[in-house]
């Protein structure tokens, strides 16, 4: 059955298909000169000297960790509510996850709680600016500092944030952003990392093409001359038709940002009633969240998974973002994590839905998924 209301919509325009086409009218389709481009613009954006442009967040999370030394053994601390990506690139890097518990209310992981799980192994904190709303970058940053650890971000929910006058990327090592199929800009599948740095920047843009010395671009655009393999590297470059399908999307970043604000609020107005119903909590005061997703806690004594059944048969469509990672099996099995290490991930990932929220939507479609979702949140009671 086709929804009525669709989980998410993209907002490509036929600029940006245009601006594709003529990637693909020419002569070279991957990693080029739109790329660079791209990387350009979103540095401006972000307020940062460098950006590069990557096949995935993954991808880009996972080149983070090994530039910076990460491997066998090591432990990275970072919060078990987030997409198994997260986790996933920590893995890659040969090193160990460590779960703390998240914020009741925010579902993000704090400063005060990643300190009581280092250790001599730790060598990385890995926090997740989750739903759009930043992490505490300032905390982590003096905890880092601290304790000599390296600070990644997984920025996949945000880009557009801002927390006590510190945006992604700012204070960290790298920020790893996603534009992933339902990402706020997006081309598929696609990512980037930002930093400060320009020995790092080069050192990326080397790994994520082999480690080899000349890009492809460059090989097949200038006179012939032969390439070395001078670190070992991946398969991880952006290319010039993904580039082009998100280069102009830059500048409807906060555009739609705003919208999505807007349509959180008009959710948390019409459904603020709700016997039972949990929200996370707002930004307050100056903080500027990405609103990348706006996530409800069904109440206790109903079954989410039968809301989320409710909901698709009246054409609603839905997502779970996130069961806690702690609870899936490969996870359980390697680890031995218990269903009850992580109360309050556990919690939030038990009760959590996410409802429709991006610029195309109306108003008129917000009302029809509130006065819905209580219809059926009523059947269920
Ligand atoms: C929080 C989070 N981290 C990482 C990722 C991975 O992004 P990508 O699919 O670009 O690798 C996602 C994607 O959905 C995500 O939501």
């Amino acid at each position: 059955m086709k929804n009525k209301i669709e989980f998410f919509r993209h907002n490509l325009t036929e600029e940006d298909i245009g601006l594709a086409n003529q990637v693909m009218h020419s002569i070279f389709l991957t990693t080029g000169p739109m790329v660079t481009q791209f990387e350009k613009r979103l540095a401006e954006y972000l307020g940062l000297p460098e950006v590069v442009g990557l096949t995935s967040c993954t991808g880009a999370m996972h080149l983070a960790l090994l530039r910076h030394g990460i491997g066998l053994g090591d432990e990275v601390v970072t919060t078990p509510m987030t997409f198994v990506a997260t986790t996933t690139a920590i893995l890659q890097a040969g090193a160990i996850p460590v779960f703390v518990d998240v914020c009741r209310e925010s579902g993000l992981i704090l400063p005060e709680m990643v300190e009581t799980a280092i250790t001599e192994k730790t060598k990385a904190i890995l926090p997740v600016h989750l739903y759009g709303r930043m992490a505490d970058m300032r905390g982590f940053s003096r905890l880092a500092e601290k304790h000599k650890l390296v600070l990644i971000e997984d920025s996949a929910h945000c880009i557009e944030g801002k927390r006590e006058g510190v945006r992604p990327g700012q204070v960290s090592h790298a920020a790893c952003f996603s534009f992933y199929a339902t990402k706020s800009m997006t081309c598929g599948e696609g990512g980037a990392l930002a930093c400060g740095s320009q020995d790092d920047a080069s050192w990326y843009r080397s790994a994520r093409h082999h480690g080899i010395s000349k890009n492809a671009s460059y090989r097949y655009t200038q006179k012939y001359e032969h390439w070395d393999m001078e670190i070992m590297g991946w398969k991880y470059n952006m290319d010039d038709i993904q580039a082009a399908l998100l280069i102009q999307q830059i500048d409807r970043l906060n555009k739609h940002r705003k919208r999505r604000e807007t349509l959180e609020q008009l959710y948390r107005e019409r459904l603020k009633d709700v016997e039972g119903l949990k929200f996370m909590e707002p930004p307050y005061g100056s903080e500027i969240s990405g609103h990348h997703l706006f996530t409800a806690l069904v109440p206790k004594k109903v079954s989410r998974d039968k809301v989320i059944q409710g909901m698709e048969e009246r054409g609603i469509g839905l997502a779970v973002n996130y069961r806690s990672i702690h609870t899936l099996k490969y996870f359980r099995e390697k680890f031995g994590y218990h269903l009850e290490d992580f109360p309050n991930a556990l919690e939030i990932g038990n009760r959590t839905i996410s409802l429709p929220l991006y610029p195309r939507l109306t108003e008129e479609e917000v009302e029809l998924v509130c006065n819905t979702f209580k219809d059926v949140l009523l059947t269920l009671s």
